[in-house]
């Protein structure tokens, strides 16, 4: 073959669907699949495999639309100067449509990814299955999900969702570890507006059924919300930033020397006198953790509690915080949830826990039963049980009832347990278990308020401080606030070599 050959089929490739579609593109206000690599790809790292593939299905004119690339670029290169396998789905071609060889392009990059132990990234851009090839493309469709299932644990996989992702394609983005959105650009749903009008009479926008903000604020789909295209792939880079390639390794280390005192006197001043007056944890965790290091994840959605990486000392961490300017920081089942997946992808990916706790317990009320906080709560509970990187707890106020076992407690398997001076750990607040234990008691008071009040102090004075639970050993020890930092960075550096291995099992059966 000439070279003019070869260089006319790599500039027939670059364009896609041409220059009209691309036009289109970009008139809707979106990135074509190669400039969004041109973005996350460290320059000129970027190596293209498959360019030439095109699909062999002759149905419907299409033997007539034989698209160089089929509609999707694949290949790996480095972001940061670590090496990534990714794909980005090239809407200008039959809308990014996924058949047979546009999926056996997918499934060719995770192979290489998983045998290689780097993570995939996908940029997911598409009208989902290619209506004119049929059942190959549910086939296609399939053998990604079964692939995103086996690598699941193994490497990280990451989806960004830059445009439509729509019937079951929402279901390779589900599995991976992380989903992350544009505003006004993105929309996943399993059945669009016209099926939802058609089944159960409701109408709704794509927007309100499956946009951007929806599924940051009432599903949890989807990890971060972005902006605009720009921030979605800066996102994907941080979130790298802090993961290892694959669960044999340890996350990236960034450069930490400090001359100065790790105290952090500001702690002291954060948690608010009267035990049932909220603050916000954010600041608990900014100020402990390295600056600028925490990188919220699932910022907007179940907000009575806090998850994100961070770094303490230049190490990542994975942090799980309650939330009490939400709720008065109570679990319930989508903080549960939240907190869950969260910790599993840590603990897959060699990543140390932090937890931060401030819980009054599990939210009651029948919409929580009805909808089974029993499995949900435990869903953490499993989560946290099952970890074993190192695993540190610091409690810095109510640790009441069950919800106190869950927080990452010693009983579970945590490494070291911090309370501070007025946490208080106990079966439920005083002036609750007061009115239990003495309620005979106060009702034959004569004054019945002055009973109570006398009665919730006695209480108060035996269980609601750390003392109790650090006589038992359940507390390692009771810190000031400003210790915080020094405490964490020196405890876990004493795990760092940590060792733990769970019961021999095909696997374990997780209340899903
Ligand atoms: C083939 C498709 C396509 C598809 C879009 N196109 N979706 N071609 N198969 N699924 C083509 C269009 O024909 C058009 O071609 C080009 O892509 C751009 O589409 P437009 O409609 O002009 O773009 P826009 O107005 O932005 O609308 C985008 C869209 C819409 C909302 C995604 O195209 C759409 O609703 N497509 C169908 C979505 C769908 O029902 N997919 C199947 C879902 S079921 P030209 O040549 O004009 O540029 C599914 C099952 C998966 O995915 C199961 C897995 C287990």
């Amino acid at each position: 073959m000439s070279k003019s050959t070869l260089d006319n089929m790599r500039a027939e490739a670059l364009l896609g669907g041409g220059e009209k579609r691309i036009e289109s593109q970009h008139k809707k206000g979106k990135l074509t699949a190669r400039e969004r690599l041109h973005f996350l790809m460290d320059e000129g790292s970027f190596e293209e495999i498959g360019a030439f593939v095109r699909h062999r299905s002759t149905d419907f004119g299409l033997d007539k639309q034989k698209i160089l690339g089929d509609g999707v670029v694949t290949g790996y290169g480095n972001i940061n100067g670590r090496l990534v396998y990714v794909f980005s789905q090239d809407f200008t071609v039959f809308g990014g449509s996924l058949a047979e060889a546009h999926a056996s392009k997918i499934c060719r990059i995770m192979d290489l990814a998983m045998k290689n132990g780097a993570p995939v990234i996908g940029l997911n851009d598409s009208g989902g299955a290619r209506i004119q090839e049929g059942v190959v493309s549910l086939g296609g469709y399939a053998d990604i999900f079964y692939r995103n299932t086996l690598a699941s644990g193994v490497i990280p996989q990451l989806s960004a969702i830059m445009g439509p992702c729509a019937g079951g394609a929402v279901y390779s983005p589900a599995i991976t570890d992380f989903i992350l959105m544009v505003e006004n650009l993105s929309y996943m749903f399993v059945t669009g507006p016209n099926v939802v009008k058609t089944v159960t009479h409701e109408e709704v926008t794509s927007e309100d059924l499956g946009g951007t903000s929806t599924h940051s604020t009432k599903s949890g789909v989807t990890h971060f919300a972005c902006a605009n295209e720009i921030e979605c792939i800066d996102n994907l880079k941080t979130l790298l930033s802090y993961i290892p390639q694959n669960c044999e390794e340890d996350p990236p280390e960034s450069e930490y020397s400090s001359d100065t005192s790790e105290k952090r006197p500001e702690l002291d001043n954060i948690v608010p006198e009267n035990a049932n007056h909220p603050y916000d944890m954010r600041e608990v965790i900014t100020g402990t953790v390295d600056t600028d290091s925490f990188f919220e994840v699932q910022k907007d959605f179940a907000e009575n509690i806090v998850i994100g990486f961070s770094r303490l000392a230049g190490k990542s961490i994975g942090i799980i915080a309650n939330q009490p300017a939400c709720l008065a920081g109570v679990l319930d089942i989508n903080s549960s949830k939240k907190a869950a997946r969260f910790v599993r992808f840590c603990d897959a990916f060699n990543v140390p826990l932090l937890v931060f706790e401030d819980v009054p317990g599990f939210l009651p009320g029948t919409d929580q039963e009805w909808n089974a906080i029993i499995s949900n709560g435990a869903k953490l509970l499993y989560a946290f049980c099952e970890a074993t990187v190192p695993r540190v707890t610091v409690i810095t106020r109510k640790a009441y009832g069950g919800a106190y076992d869950v927080m990452n407690s010693k009983h579970i398997g945590a490494d070291m347990n911090f309370a501070w001076p007025g946490a208080e750990i106990a079966v439920m607040g005083a002036k609750g278990a007061a009115e239990i234990i003495f309620k005979k008691e106060i009702s034959d008071a004569k004054d019945p308020a002055k009973k109570l009040m006398e009665k919730e102090k006695e209480y108060k004075e035996i269980f609601a401080n750390p003392y109790r639970a650090a006589a038992r050993g359940y507390i390692d020890e009771v810190i000031n606030p400003q210790q915080t930092r020094e405490k964490l960075i020196t405890a876990f550096e004493m795990l760092k070599n940590k060792v733990d291995t769970l019961p021999k099992k095909k696997h374990g059966n997780i209340p899903l």
